[in-house]
């Protein structure tokens, strides 16, 4: 009866013994067609490909589960294979065809990409009328109030596009991250020195906390300041009062980075989830400009490097976001 499921589903299920096939359904057929007669041939020229014959013959011998996802080269179909060792040498290979998976990932990402391209232009475009319409406008009244909103939310605007350009370019592979030793102390002063005129404006106070001097973390120092600029804009938006303190410190493997605000904190429910694309804590009340992008692009940015972000909140008191970096090793290699 079992065998009788197993023939309908769209798992492609085969089952060895040893090397061999010893049994498959109909979708694993379908999806390995090279031979008219598959049981009882070695797996290898069933599935004419080797990764997938090396992890069932890493599953038999190590008794453990193993996975990985396979391209085949003459179709171009994309697979995700599970190799489960079962009891005497038998192990069951799981298959499964994600090539529609993957593709609907690509049209997602290069909508994104197009969409966010196209847009520019015409923005640029409006923002350059805007502004020099805004040149001939009087200084006051009813004009001036809407130009100057044209040029707002003209410039919101850019804003989203920048952020689902980045976003993009990170989706797309490949992107090249560097592992260079950099100084912690130096990055952080240098944005407390490019964000204290905004922070003074807002009536906060902004400044550093280094409790180990001249460490050095490893990673890409461009893309943990942008990161960190992505944080440090939320705590300077979401603080209507008090002050905002960037730490550091490090022990020997890793250096921590942390934005602490006296802002009004964030719900322990929506706490797990502000790292997520376009989440935004209750959208309802509005208020505050943003499309929800910056920390997942700085979890992004974090993690290609290695890294590690989280967020620690108490409502009514304030927000702590941390980002851990491999530290650089203090004896040079
Ligand atoms: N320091 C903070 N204090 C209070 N709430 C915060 C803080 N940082 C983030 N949040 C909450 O997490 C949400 C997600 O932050 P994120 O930076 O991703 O988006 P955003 O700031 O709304 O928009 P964007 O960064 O794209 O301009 C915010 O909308 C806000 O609700
Ligand atoms: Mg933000």
């Amino acid at each position: 009866m079992l065998a009788g499921i197993i023939d309908h589903v769209e798992e492609g299920v085969l089952l060895l013994k040893g090397d061999q096939v010893r049994w498959l359904n109909p979708a694993a057929r379908l999806m390995f067609p090279a031979l008219e007669q598959p049981v009882g041939r070695p797996l290898v020229d069933v599935a004419r490909d080797h990764r997938i014959d090396g992890l069932a013959l890493r599953a038999r011998e190590s008794r453990l589960e193993q996975a990985a996802e396979v391209e085949l080269p003459v179709s171009g179909r994309i697979l995700q294979v599970r190799a489960v060792p079962l009891a005497d040498a038998e192990v069951a290979l799981l298959v499964r065809d994600i090539t529609r998976l993957r593709h609907l990932e690509t049209v997602r990402q290069q909508f994104v990409a197009n969409l966010s391209h196209e847009i520019r232009t015409p923005l640029a475009g409006l923002d350059l009328a805007a502004q020099t319409l805004s040149a001939q406008l009087p200084a006051d009244g009813d004009s001036r109030l809407f130009i100057d909103r044209i040029t707002q939310e003209a410039e919101r605007l850019a804003n989203i596009v920048f952020n689902l350009n980045q976003l993009a370019a990170l989706d797309a592979e490949g992107i090249a991250v560097e592992h260079l030793p950099f100084s912690v102390d130096e990055l952080v002063r240098a944005l407390i020195d490019r964000y204290q005129a905004r922070a003074a404006a807002g009536q906060l106070i902004l400044r550093a906390e280094i409790a180990t001097t001249g460490s050095t973390a490893l990673g890409d120092r461009a893309k943990t300041d942008q990161a960190l600029q992505n944080i440090l804009d939320n705590a300077l938006k979401f603080t209507p009062a008090g002050e905002v303190v960037i730490t550091a410190s490090a022990d020997h493997d890793r250096v921590e980075f942390a934005v602490r605000d006296t802002g009004p904190g964030i719900p322990s429910r929506d706490l797990s989830r502000i790292f997520e694309r376009f989440y935004k804590v209750d959208r309802s009340r509005g208020g505050l400009p943003g499309s929800g992008l910056g920390l997942s692009i700085a979890r992004h940015l974090v993690e290609l490097q290695g890294g590690t972000i989280d967020a620690d909140s108490t409502p009514g008191a304030g927000t702590v976001i941390r980002l851990r970096l491999p530290a650089a090793s203090l004896t040079p290699a």
